[in-house]
């Protein structure tokens, strides 16, 4: 997609961290915004640093996990801007703790926010943004985690996981169907943003993060920690992601770093060897 401005953009999770930072480089190439959030207080407070003219944005509180607030964020995005073509399917959350201390709604919240959410933005946006005829893109916020299987995130990695295939697939489709549409993941290593607060969004149905201790809870203090030491910021990640799509490039991977920990798994895979344990 190689146009931006004048075109309209809608980002999840745009209150905080990297979605108000994709917000703000949007807003800087000139885009009309659909800004979406759970968190509405917060999202108005976010916008407003935008310092956009009204006419150029609307505000959505949107719970990602559930389909019908999604079906209404994209009838609310298309009856206002009339089009949309960058959709970043961004909103996120985050959970510590071993795998056999993850319950029912545990698995629940995380995949509903992190996967079901992309699943629907992609029903909901992609055959009106095909039909529209013109260029367009996604972008998927998966994560490192969705490349490798660091121990301590079992829901948050079975998500990230099935952000990358799911956009994988998509990738291959829109490029069989020679469509004008196309798409990228987002896979960002630690990133200074308040994912490790995400309890503070869980919805009452999927009730409350039970306490951890033990190894688990030293999971979640080394998660905190990683994430407040994280070297590339958020408004780092939208420079990518706004190259990337401009350049239709598929995989955004900030942290190069990351790449001896993808090539060690893809070689204990192909080697058939068990797997190295991450630090
Ligand atoms: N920060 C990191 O280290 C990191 C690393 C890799 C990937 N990511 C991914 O980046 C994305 C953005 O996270 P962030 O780091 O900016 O965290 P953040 O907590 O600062 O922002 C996430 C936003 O999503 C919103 N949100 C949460 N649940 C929601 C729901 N049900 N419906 C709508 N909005 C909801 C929150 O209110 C918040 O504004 C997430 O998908 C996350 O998994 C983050």
């Amino acid at each position: 997609m190689k146009q931006f401005s004048e075109r309209t953009a809608v980002i999840t999770g745009a209150a905080s961290g990297i979605g108000l930072e994709l917000a703000r480089r949007a807003a800087n190439e000139g885009m009309q915004l659909v800004l979406a959030d759970i968190e509405f207080e917060r999202l108005q407070t976010a916008a407003a640093t935008l310092e956009l003219p009204a006419e150029r944005v609307l505000l959505q509180k949107t719970d990602v996990s559930r389909e019908d607030e999604i079906a209404a964020l994209a009838d609310a995005a298309f009856a206002h801007f009339g089009a949309v073509h960058l959709l970043c399917n961004n909103a996120g959350v985050g959970l510590t703790r071993v795998t056999w201390e993850h319950s029912t709604a545990d698995w629940q919240w995380v995949l509903g926010v992190n996967l079901w959410s992309v699943i629907h933005g992609i029903q909901h946006f992609l055959p009106r943004m095909l039909e529209q005829g013109d260029e367009g893109h996604i972008v998927n916020t998966s994560s490192v985690a969705g490349l490798l299987s660091t121990p301590g995130m079992a829901a948050y990695n079975v998500s990230k996981h099935g952000v990358v295939t799911l956009s994988e697939t998509l990738y291959g489709e829109l490029l069989a169907a020679k469509a004008k549409v196309g798409v990228s993941v987002l896979c960002p290593a630690w990133v200074p943003t308040a994912i490790h607060q995400s309890a503070r969004n869980r919805q009452e149905r999927f009730g409350v993060n039970a306490p951890v201790a033990g190894l688990s809870a030293s999971y979640e203090e080394r998660m905190a920690q990683a994430v407040n030491a994280g070297r590339l910021t958020a408004a780092d990640m939208a420079s990518e992601v706004f190259d990337a799509v401009g350049n239709g490039r598929f995989y955004v991977i900030p942290h190069r770093k990351i790449n001896n920990a993808i090539q060690l798994r893809t070689d204990d895979i192909l080697n058939l060897r068990n797997p190295t344990p991450l630090a």
